[in-house]
């Protein structure tokens, strides 16, 4: 239109091109759910993931992958995909979110990517993160990281106008979390469990009223830390993650991301700093997502892709005809 401003940052027309890419690596999973193959349905994700990737008219570097060059053949940290022509794009993947659960046929599977402009997203290493995430609609700063469970859960049950009773905590069914859990339960509130899968577990806050769920709480992996940045950069909320390296070695992965301060707290907007594009679809049914649907030679899938710059979240259910062998890695 005559006039009309063309916003800076990504182009929008990669909003549809990321959804094509997660659900390629949906559909290669999901031909392999409920095996017990946790390995193989990660590696035909990745492969279908890496495929699509490379139809893209983008200069990527891929900034949160499959592990480190010398771990992982594909879609390894620093790889550069995409056609190799149009914007230089930072790309965070995790082709199969809840590799168990997509072995178990369990809920809440799922393929995601973000992307975003250059130097747009935390090169986060593949370690434990401490995260702590709230929904849209708080003031700035009402829950942090440092605060004990018990201050952070009273601050959001006095800003919600609900009692503390009333107020539920995801957290991932780990023994490392027993006191945390303990602790959440100690204050009053309620505490849901997830087996796997805490980048849904963080997007649940954003909708409380339907999920049930106001605070995402604990540690999980850092590359989905930054991942779920992404996706509430793009709803709303707030997040803070901070990485926990184990021991030495994990230290100078952290430095060798340039990192300086190991015990850095990273805000939401540090983890995601730009335009982000995010997109995650169903491999098996879940709360977020369904999962993939095969009709004799048809595929249907469920996508959820989003972008920071407008705050648009587009749900996206696509028919794929004549599947046959396409998406297998
Ligand atoms: P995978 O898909 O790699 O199995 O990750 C699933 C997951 O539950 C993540 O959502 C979460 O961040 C991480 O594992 C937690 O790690 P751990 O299982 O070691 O507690």
């Amino acid at each position: 239109m005559a006039g009309e401003s063309v916003k800076p940052g990504l182009e929008r027309v990669l909003v549809l091109e990321v959804a094509r890419v997660t659900e390629a690596a949906a559909i290669a999973a999901a031909r392999l759910r409920g095996r017990g193959a946790e390995k193989a349905a990660d590696k035909a994700a990745v492969d279908a993931m890496r495929a699509e990737l490379a139809k893209l008219k983008i200069r990527g570097t891929v900034v949160i992958g499959e592990g480190e060059m010398d771990e992982a053949p594909m879609l390894y940290i620093g790889e550069e995909v995409g056609a190799g022509e149009g914007p230089e794009v930072d790309i965070a993947v995790d082709p199969l979110e809840g590799t168990t659960m997509c072995a178990k046929t369990a809920p809440n599977a799922l393929a995601v990517l973000a992307i975003s402009e250059r130097g747009g997203l935390l090169h986060a290493p593949d370690m434990y993160m401490n995260k702590i995430a709230i929904g849209p609609g708080y003031a700035p700063g009402l829950v942090d990281l440092d605060a004990s469970p018990a201050e952070n859960l009273n601050a959001l049950a006095k800003a919600k106008g609900v009692p503390i009773s009333e107020i539920t905590a995801c957290i991932l069914d780990r023994a490392r979390h027993a006191e945390l859990i303990a602790a959440v339960r100690e204050a009053g509130a309620a505490v849901q469990l997830i087996p796997d899968g805490d980048i849904a577990g963080v997007i649940w806050t954003t909708d409380p009223d339907e999920t049930g769920i106001d605070i995402y709480l604990g540690s999980g992996g850092a590359p989905e830390g930054v991942l779920a940045a992404a996706a509430l950069r793009c709803i709303g909320g707030q997040m803070q993650g901070r990485l926990l390296p184990a021991d030495d070695e994990q230290r100078a992965r952290v430095k060798k991301m340039g990192i300086e301060d190991v015990n850095r707290k990273f805000t939401m907007e540090e983890m995601a700093s730009a335009d982000v594009i995010f997109s995650a679809t169903g491999v098996t049914d879940g709360s977020l997502l369904d999962g993939v649907r095969f009709r004799g030679d048809f595929a249907e899938t469920e996508t959820v892709v989003m972008r920071s710059r407008t705050g648009t979240v587009r749900r996206v259910k696509t028919t794929f005809r004549d599947i046959g062998t396409r998406f297998i890695g």
